[in-house]
């Protein structure tokens, strides 16, 4: 197929590298961004529909009849974005809905780890609170205590006590305002290591794993602050091995996709592990049904093979006829983010030195949006800035030597990105 005509949904960091790499791909015509951002206006065209609009982006989708639909973000995905545009016989990229239960359900998740033997931390399910505050009494270790449903991250507490873990229910349950994703609770014994992102191209059976890639979740240098949606990443990892990647292939991720084939939804997309690398080897933290973000920030710049053509094998069930190319070298992204975020912040700030270039990096929108031809401030997570390098030090420096150049109130950004384990020691 030429000048196939493409949706992505979305409108984040991730979407901006989808879109910057089909748009590269000698198949793609027109891409159009629902609703997108300042940088994806600049590869395609921007549909003002909200990426949780389902009805409106069937009917669009629809009346367009793309050649292909991307879907970015875990909400769409879990309220069966996939499945309907399927109903109208489009390509879709991303799993149906019963599949990215993994991701909406962390006790589906966990029911099916605990069938096929996948190692992940030990857990119990609550509905009912009285009988969680009395397994509480009862763990030896400390807990994690998670929300089931989806949570736009806010739903997991680390704990350190047994006090710690009393508040996180009461959080959980009451204060947090979580509503109906938080009427189950889990929780899990708290694991100890470093933590990997493993994603991979599925087609439903056959699984390829792109290269491992780690996320900095924390707001501040040295893993201090808040959680965020991630402030920075960088791929390959360094303490993964080729032998240890073929040990979570064949332990994690197949038997994953393996499961839900066998429940008859098989998962056609982006399997992304969240991992810990503990002392007795790799733990699943979370699924996610969805390219990661800022990962896929750092992964597709790394991508050789045509990223269309590998979306088209995974729908068409192909994924083990062709084979996909990775660049020999690394790539980290340092993610430039609105003054208080992850708390509070402003919007509308006017953002300069967009105009800049500089060899080997790419600069990708997240939280932006255009007014008055001026490029301002819309999100969060405002910024992406990624780079390649033949050592990660090279990628590092080209990355933080580019955001010297660009400016909004207020914007702040983690300095030690890739100065973790698995990174420049
Ligand atoms: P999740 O959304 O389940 O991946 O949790 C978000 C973050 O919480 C993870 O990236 C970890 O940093 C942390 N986390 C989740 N589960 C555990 C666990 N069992 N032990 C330690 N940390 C955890
Ligand atoms: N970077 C974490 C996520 O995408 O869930």
């Amino acid at each position: 197929m030429s000048n196939a005509r493409i949706l992505i949904v979305g409108n984040g960091g991730r979407e901006h590298a989808i879109a910057w790499a089909l748009k590269k791909s000698r198949h793609v015509g027109e891409i159009f961004i629902a609703s997108g951002n300042a940088g994806t206006s600049g590869i395609g065209q921007n549909v003002p529909i909200a990426p949780e609009d389902i009805s409106a982006l069937v009917k669009l989708a629809d009346e367009q009849h793309f050649d292909l639909v991307v879907i970015g973000p875990e909400v769409p995905l879990a309220l069966g974005l996939a499945d309907e545009l399927q109903r109208i016989g489009l390509r879709v990229f991303g799993p149906v809905r019963a599949s990215a239960q993994i991701e909406a359900s962390k006790a589906f998740a966990k029911s099916l780890m605990v069938k096929k033997n996948i190692p992940t931390a030990e857990y119990a399910e609550f509905t009912d609170e009285t009988s969680a505050r009395a397994y509480l009494q009862t763990c030896k270790h400390p807990v994690v205590v998670k929300a089931d449903g989806l949570a736009a991250g806010k739903g997991v507490v680390v704990c350190d006590n047994k006090e710690q873990a009393e508040e996180a229910l009461n959080y959980l349950r009451h204060s947090g305002g979580f509503g109906s994703a938080s009427s189950k609770i889990i929780i899990e014994e708290r694991l100890y290591g470093v933590e990997a992102s493993v994603l991979a191209f599925c087609d439903g059976h056959t699984v390829s794993l792109m290269p491992p890639a780690r996320d900095h979740k924390r707001a501040l240098d040295g893993d201090r602050g808040a959680n965020t949606g991630g402030m920075g990443a960088f791929a390959p990892i360094s303490d993964l091995s080729v032998d240890d990647l073929a040990h979570i292939q064949k332990t994690i991720m197949q038997p994953m996709v393996d499961s839900l084939a066998e429940n008859g939804t098989p998962f056609v997309g982006v399997l992304y592990a969240g991992l810990m690398l503990t002392s007795n080897g790799a733990k699943v933290l979370e699924f996610n049904a969805r390219f990661g973000d800022p990962e896929t920030q750092v992964l597709l710049p790394l991508l050789e093979t045509d990223l269309y053509e590998v979306m088209i094998a995974c729908i068409e069930g192909r994924l083990a006829d062709i084979s996909i190319e990775w660049k020999n070298a690394f790539c980290a992204t340092v993610v430039l983010a609105s003054g208080g975020y992850p708390a509070n912040y402003p919007k509308g700030l006017p953002i300069t030195g967009l105009d800049k270039s500089s060899e080997g990096v790419m600069v990708f929108h997240a939280g932006t949006s255009v007014k008055d031809d001026t490029i301002i401030t819309n999100g969060g997570r405002v910024l992406a800035i990624s780079a390649f390098g033949d050592t990660l030090l090279m990628a590092l420096d080209r990355a933080y030597d580019h955001i010297q150049h660009i400016h909004f109130d207020g914007m702040h950004y983690r300095k030690d990105i890739g100065r973790t384990a698995g990174g420049v020691s």
